[in-house]
């Protein structure tokens, strides 16, 4: 594959976006951004590209008409700018189907647990984190898989642990858990951009070589 066209969608502060971009500028991901989708304008994220001269739109499904003219809206803007792959950064909403089956087998998502624990709708940010530490689990961590129509949904590529401490709350395990998604989804990115993703029969891996 080599160079990574990608576009990422994001609705929050945007650090898993910046820890892309950062991969991309010091050669641990070889990636064009071509695009930053946000679904709110108040987001840290669009900040981060126009820092860094990324192109970023901001598609709310309620500045359309209907939904049809939403979801042109949003293929039009991947398919313009060139983009390949689609990472979700923090993106809150869930993506078009139309988009997800133009993009089949291309769009990652990460996530602050591991899945398939702690996932679906409604479990995000603060949620996943306090669910664990109310189950009394001893490890969380991050889970990069490929996006389908379910939430938190579809093969899992790779995972990562973090231990869950006696005296964690919620903030102290998110802290933790977010410095792994940092380094990791960078990586999963890079091994894609290296035609290292292989998916077989439901299942997905990232090979060595
Ligand atoms: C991250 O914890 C990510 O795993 C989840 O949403 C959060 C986004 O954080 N999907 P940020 O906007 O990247 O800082």
């Amino acid at each position: 594959m080599g160079l990574l066209k990608l576009a990422v969608l994001a609705s929050g502060r945007g650090s898993n976006f910046e820890a892309l971009v950062r991969a991309g500028k010091d050669g641990r991901l070889n990636a064009q951004f071509a695009l930053l989708i946000v679904s709110k304008p108040d987001t840290g994220a669009l900040e981060i590209a126009s820092a860094h001269g990324i192109p970023a739109i901001c598609l709310r499904r309620g500045d359309f008409e209907n939904r049809g003219a939403f979801v042109a809206a949003m293929q039009s803007a991947l398919v313009a700018s060139g983009a390949e792959t689609l990472a979700l950064a923090g993106y809150m909403k869930k993506l078009p189907p139309e988009v997800i089956s133009a993009y089949a087998g291309r769009i990652f998502n990460i996530h602050p647990g591991l899945l398939p624990a702690f996932g679906g709708q409604g479990m995000f940010g603060r949620h996943v984190h306090q669910a664990v530490l109310d189950a009394g689990c001893k490890v969380s961590g991050v889970t990069v898989h490929l996006v389908d129509e379910r939430y938190d949904h579809g093969p899992i590529v790779a995972q990562r642990c973090v231990p869950v401490l006696p005296d964690d709350d919620a903030q102290t395990l998110a802290a933790r858990v977010l410095k792994e998604e940092h380094c990791l989804f960078a990586e999963v990115l890079g091994a894609v951009a290296q035609g290292r993703l292989c998916v077989d029969s439901g299942q997905a891996w990232l090979s060595s070589d």
